[in-house]
């Protein structure tokens, strides 16, 4: 059975673009079709400039989410990742194999180590490692598909690389991983500015829908996302990404083809108003749940008990074997 295996990092609240990328898919597809782990990668949440105490309340919120989105631990798993050892035993392995240049060159690296540049910060050594680190959380368990948005295709096909270096020289241990997309919304856009991605962790939040926003929040802020003065509607990612944007969010929500819909509204405030019902109904369940599940901590807290010991009985032995292949001399 095909295994899979994604994660969602708790640096801010979770957003439309963390939904329609990889959320939705993980519940009404992934979670059905194969053998699914879910985690909260708490430990990717401490490479930049991080507050312990709301790490843990997102991570908790991570999880709560994950849950009333209708992941269904019955049928996957769900868990955090730093319950799981694993993870950090096998990212050490992993930076043996993998080297500095490769990196460097990672995008969301440059991006990231950019911004804390500019914010005075200093850039953490995990910073760098990251892609490491979740090459290690796909790795560890074997996984044949990563269900991620666009964002993450770099770091599927690094991880790739490590697994076939590792497999070349120490001898087949890891399952090379692939990742896949959502045919529409692989990179849901910022509605102030289509240019860039919708990220949690981004400071201005005019541009960005969470999934816990009340429906006026929402509807105000799709009425007010930048759009252009060309008139009319048409499906042109290039020339009118505000337009596409919001017909590729339409279209997630809708499953009709964005040039379709395009057809079908002859001005931008028409288009707007019929994203926002559409992003509030599908998001209307999705709050309610999550209401139900905050007050319900045990439960949450019981299913990533039992989750972490799922992923740890899968994790374990093909980190073990890691181990011996390397040439680290097993405990007697
Ligand atoms: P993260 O936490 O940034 O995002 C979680 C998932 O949401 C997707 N996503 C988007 N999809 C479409 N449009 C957007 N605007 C958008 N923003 C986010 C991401 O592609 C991702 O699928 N490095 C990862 C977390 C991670 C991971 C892993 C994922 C760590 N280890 C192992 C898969 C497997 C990240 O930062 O995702």
């Amino acid at each position: 059975m095909t295994r899979i295996l994604s994660g969602i990092k708790p640096t801010g609240h979770l957003t439309l673009g963390n939904y329609l990328g990889a959320l939705r898919r993980w519940v009404d597809e992934d979670q059905h079709q194969a053998e699914a782990l879910f985690c909260v990668v708490d430990l990717h949440a401490l490479t930049v400039e991080h507050d312990p105490a709301r790490v843990r309340r997102l991570s908790r919120q991570a999880a709560t989410l994950m849950l009333a989105a209708g992941l269904d631990p019955a049928r996957c798993t769900v868990f955090v990742q730093s319950h799981v050892d694993e993870h950090a035993r096998l990212s050490y392995l992993l930076e043996c194999v993998a080297v500095d240049g490769e990196m460097r060159r990672m995008i969301q690296y440059k991006e990231k180590s950019a911004r804390a540049r500019s914010a005075g910060q200093g850039v953490r050594l995990s910073l760098l490692t990251y892609p490491v680190l979740m090459a290690a959380d796909i790795l560890a368990y074997r996984a044949d598909e990563v269900p991620v948005g666009d964002d993450q295709a770099q770091h599927v096909e690094l991880t790739r690389d490590l697994a076939e270096r590792f497999n070349q020289r120490y001898g087949r241990t890891f399952v090379v991983p692939k990742a896949t997309h959502p045919a529409v919304a692989a990179r849901v856009m910022d509605l102030q500015n289509p240019l860039d991605k919708m990220g949690k962790s981004h400071e201005a939040t005019a541009g960005i829908i969470y999934l816990l926003d009340e429906p006026d929040a929402i509807a105000r802020k799709l009425r007010r996302a930048v759009t252009d003065s060309e008139p009319g509607v048409s499906y042109d990612r290039e020339a009118r990404p505000g337009v596409a944007n919001l017909l590729e969010i339409l279209s997630s929500c809708t499953g009709e083809l964005p040039e379709k819909l395009a057809e079908a509204y002859d001005g931008g405030g028409a288009l707007k108003a019929a994203v926002a019902e559409a992003v509030v109904e599908l998001l209307r369940p999705l709050r309610a749940r999550h209401a139900e599940l905050s007050a319900d901590q045990g439960f949450v807290d019981g299913v990533l008990r039992e989750g972490a010991a799922r992923a740890r009985a899968v994790a374990r032995p093909t980190v073990d074997a890691a181990y011996a292949a390397i040439g680290l001399l097993p405990p007697a």
